[in-house]
C-alpha cells in the first residue's frame, strides 16, 4: 500500500479532498455529526431509538447483555419476526411500491411490488412448510440471482428457518460441507443459472452435492435456464408445481430477538469455513439503520442498486434484510457486466434510472480498463451517491469512479465491514464526512474502533497496525456454528484481557490512522486472501491442491494484482515421477475449481522440489510472498534450505502466470 500513500499525499498537496456537497448536507437522513457524540453519550439509547424503528411484536427488556462477554445478546426479551419489518408493514400505505425491478440476464423483465414479494413469501413459506420445514430447522440455499432467491431467504425468516445461502459460484464439495456442517433439511436451488451468456448448471452441481448429504429431505428447484436436469422422486419438486398453489397468506411465526435468522459461511485461516451466526433483532437494526444513514435514503424517491450477489454478505445485508426493512426500491440484476456488452452496468444505471449505486473495487478497476467510453455513453445524471466495498480501494479507481461515474458529483461512500459484523462499521456519512480518496473515513456513529499494536495498545494517529472493535454492536456476529470455542479463539483472544473484562474484538485487518484519525485499510494480517473481494483461505486452496493425487506439499500466498487486488500464487511439490507441465497446472486449476469453486483457481503455479521452510518445517510464505511480487527476499536466516529460494524464484521468473 505503500505506493497509494504517496499517491494520497499528492491528493492532498493538491487540496483534494472532497467535503459533503451542500445539496446533499442539507437535507440528508444525517445531517449533522452529533450522532457520533450522542451515540458514544448513551449507547444503549442510541440503539434502541435505532430499533424502535422496526417491527417488535414485544418490546426487549434490555438493550445489551453483555454479561456472557464475548456472547452477546441484544434487545433481550425482545419478540419479532423479520418479515414483518420488511414487508408485512409496508402493505397498508406502500404495498404497490416497487420492492425489486429485476433484470436477467438475457434481457427479461419483472418488477415486484412490496405487495407482490409478500404474498410470493408467504407462498413458498407455506410450501416449506408442507415439505415438512419447522421454526429452528436450517435451509440451505444455492441459487442464481433470480427474484426467488430474495424470496427464498425471506420464505425461511418467516418461518424462524434460518438459512444458509451458498454463493452459485461455490462447487459441489463446497456445497456438501455447508450443507453437512448445518445438517440442513431442504434445499432451494435452480435448474441453472444465467452468467456471461453461458448456464451454471446449479442443479447438476448440487445433485452431485446431494449424493453425501444425508440431512437433506427436500430440494425445491427453481425454472431459469430451461435445461435438462434430473428430479429424483420423492425428494426433489418444482417451485412452480409446490409454490403457486399455496395461499397468498402465511402468519409470520413469532421469533425471539436472538432466535438465529442466518447462517453464512466464510473463509478463515483455517481449510474449514467458519459458519457465521447472525440472530433476528440486532441484525435488522444495523442492517436497516446503517442502510439508511449510509446511503442517506429517500425511499420514496431513490433507486437503489446493490451489484452484490446475494451470496455474499452484502446481499444479505444490503440487497436483501436493510433495503426491504426501509421499503427501499431496488435493482437486482442477474448476470455478468460485460454481457452483452461491458456498459450492461451502466445501461441498467440509466434505463432504472438508479441514484444510488454500490459495487466493488474490482469491478471499478475492471470498468477503469475497459475505458471511459462504456460509461460516457450513457446519461447516469440520476446518480446521487457510489458506493463501495470488500477491498481497499486504491485512490486512482476512487478517483475515476467519483470522477467517470459519479460526475464529480456524487459523494463517495467506502464502507468497511465484514460477514462477521453485519453491517458497514467504518464509512463516511454523505451528509456529514468529508471523505478522501483511498480512506474508509472513521467508524459509524455507535461503533468503537482503534488501531493496536502486537500488545494491543491504541498506537498514536499517523501509526498502523491491528484494526479492532472495542464495543459490541447490534449485528455482530453472535458466534461459529457449533463451534464456540473457535469463535473465542479467532476474533477475541488476541486482544481481549478477560479478567479485567475488557473484549476486543479482532477483525483480522491491518490498518494505519491519519493524522485525522481517518482510518485506511491495509488489507489482511492474516492468512486470508482477498480476491476480487472474495475472501478465500491460504489453506483451503492448499488442501484443495494436496488433494490432487500429484502433489506432495502445497503453498499458497495471495500476492497483489491489480485488477483482482489479490491473486493466488501456488507452489507445489509432485509426488513420484509426475512432472510438472502445462497439462499439470490446467488440471490442478480445474481441480481447485472442483473443490472449492472458480474463484479459488490459483493465478499461477510453481512447481519446486522443495519448499521454504524454517528448521522447525514451516512453511515461510513471507518468502514466497517476496517471490511472487518479485521483490527482494526479506530474511532468509531462520530457512532450513537457503538454496531452494532461489530455485523458486527462477522457475517463477521463467514461468508465465496462466490467465485467471
Ligand atoms: O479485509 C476486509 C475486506 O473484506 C474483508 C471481509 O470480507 P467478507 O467477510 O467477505 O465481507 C465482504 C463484504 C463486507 C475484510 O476483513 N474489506 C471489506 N470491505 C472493505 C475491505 N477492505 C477495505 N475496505 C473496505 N471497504
Amino acid at each position: 500500500m505503500s505506493d497509494s500513500h504517496h499517491t494520497i499525499e499528492a491528493l492532498f498537496d493538491e487540496g483534494r479532498v472532497f467535503p459533503p456537497p451542500p445539496e446533499v448536507a442539507s437535507r440528508a437522513v444525517v445531517s449533522s455529526d452529533a450522532i457520533y457524540t450522542e451515540a458514544t453519550e448513551d449507547p444503549d439509547a442510541f440503539w434502541a431509538d435505532l430499533a424502535s424503528r422496526l417491527e417488535w411484536r414485544r418490546t426487549w427488556d434490555t438493550v445489551l447483555d453483555w454479561s456472557k462477554a464475548p456472547f452477546a445478546k441484544w434487545f433481550v426479551g425482545g419478540k419479532l419476526n423479520v418479515t414483518e419489518s420488511c414487508l408485512d408493514r409496508h402493505l397498508a400505505e406502500r404495498g404497490d411500491r416497487v420492492a425489486y425491478y429485476w433484470e436477467g440476464e438475457p434481457g427479461d423483465r419483472r418488477v415486484i411490488t412490496y405487495a407482490e414479494l409478500h404474498a410470493e413469501v408467504c407462498r413458498l413459506a407455506n410450501a416449506l412448510a408442507e415439505l415438512g420445514v419447522h421454526k429452528g430447522d436450517r435451509v440451505a440455499i444455492y441459487m442464481g440471482m433470480v427474484p426467488e432467491m430474495p424470496v427464498a431467504l425471506l420464505a425461511c425468516a418467516r418461518l424462524g428457518a434460518p438459512h444458509s445461502v451458498v454463493f452459485g459460484g461455490f462447487s459441489a464439495d463446497s456445497l456438501a460441507d455447508r450443507i453437512n456442517d448445518a445438517a440442513a433439511k431442504v434445499l432451494i436451488t435452480c435448474d441453472g443459472a444465467w452468467r456471461g451468456g453461458s448456464v451454471v448448471p446449479l442443479k447438476e452441481m448440487a445433485d452431485d452435492a446431494l449424493s453425501r448429504t444425508p440431512s437433506i429431505e427436500h430440494v425445491v428447484v427453481v425454472r431459469r435456464t430451461e435445461s435438462s436436469v434430473a428430479m429424483t422422486p420423492r425428494r426433489d419438486v418444482w417451485y412452480h408445481d409446490v409454490v403457486p398453489r399455496q395461499s397468498p397468506e402465511r402468519p409470520a411465526t413469532e421469533c425471539d430477538s436472538e432466535d438465529m435468522l442466518y447462517l453464512l459461511y466464510t473463509s478463515g485461516t483455517t481449510a474449514k469455513p467458519k459458519g457465521i451466526v447472525h440472530t433476528c433483532g440486532g441484525y435488522l437494526v444495523h442492517a436497516a439503520a446503517s442502510h439508511s444513514m449510509v446511503f442517506d435514503l429517500r425511499p420514496e424517491d431513490d433507486v437503489y442498486w446493490c451489484t452484490a450477489d446475494i451470496g455474499w454478505v452484502t446481499g444479505h445485508s444490503y440487497v436483501v434484510y436493510g433495503p426491504l426493512a426501509n421499503g427501499a426500491t431496488s435493482v437486482i440484476y442477474e448476470g455478468a457486466p460485460q454481457f452483452p456488452d461491458k456498459d450492461r452496468f451502466w445501461d441498467v444505471v440509466e434505463r432504472y434510472k438508479v441514484t444510488l449505486f454500490y459495487t466493488a473495487p474490482t469491478s471499478i478497476r475492471t470498468f477503469m480498463k475497459w475505458g471511459d467510453d462504456f460509461v460516457s455513453r450513457h446519461d447516469l445524471s440520476s446518480l446521487r451517491i457510489i458506493g463501495t466495498v470488500g477491498e481497499p480501494i486504491n485512490p486512482e479507481a476512487w478517483m475515476w469512479y467519483r470522477s467517470v461515474v459519479g460526475g464529480d458529483r456524487c459523494p463517495i461512500v467506502d464502507t468497511w465491514w465484514q460477514t462477521e459484523t453485519g453491517g458497514f462499521m467504518i464509512s463516511p456519512l454523505p451528509g456529514v464526512t468529508t471523505t478522501k480518496p483511498g480512506s474508509a473515513t472513521i467508524p459509524l456513529p455507535g461503533i468503537s474502533a482503534d488501531v493496536v499494536d502486537e500488545q494491543g495498545r491504541s498506537v498514536p494517529l499517523g501509526q498502523g497496525g491491528y484494526l479492532v472493535i472495542t464495543r459490541p454492536w447490534p449485528s455482530m456476529l453472535r458466534g461459529i456454528y457449533g463451534d464456540d470455542d473457535r469463535f473465542v479463539e479467532t476474533y477475541w483472544r488476541r486482544f481481549s484481557r478477560p479478567e479485567e473484562n475488557v473484549w476486543v474484538y479482532f477483525a483480522g485487518d491491518g490498518a494505519k490512522r491519519d493524522e485525522d484519525g481517518y482510518y485506511w485499510l491495509l488489507g489482511r494480517v492474516d492468512d486470508v486472501m482477498n480476491v476480487s473481494g472474495h475472501r478465500i483461505s491460504t489453506l483451503e486452496v492448499e488442501s484443495a491442491l494436496v488433494d490432487h493425487p500429484a502433489v506432495a506439499e502445497a503453498a499458497v500466498v495471495g500476492r497483489d494484482d491489480q485488477q483482482t487486488g489479490q491473486a493466488i500464487a501456488a507452489f507445489v511439490t509432485l509426488r513420484g515421477s509426475r512432472t510438472g507441465d502445462e497439462d499439470l497446472i490446467l488440471e490442478l486449476r480445474e481441480h481447485v475449481a472442483t473443490k472449492i469453486g472458480k474463484i479459488a483457481r490459483p493465478a499461477s503455479i510453481v512447481f519446486t522440489d522443495e519448499l521454504p521452510k524454517t528448521r522447525s518445517g514451516k512453511i515461510m510464505r513471507r518468502l514466497l510472498r517476496d517471490i511472487s511480487e518479485q521483490r527482494k527476499f526479506g530474511d532468509v536466516t531462520t530457512l532450513a534450505n537457503e538454496a531452494v529460494v532461489h530455485e523458486i524464484a527462477e522457475r517463477a521468473r521463467a514461468m508465465r502466470p496462466a490467465d485467471s
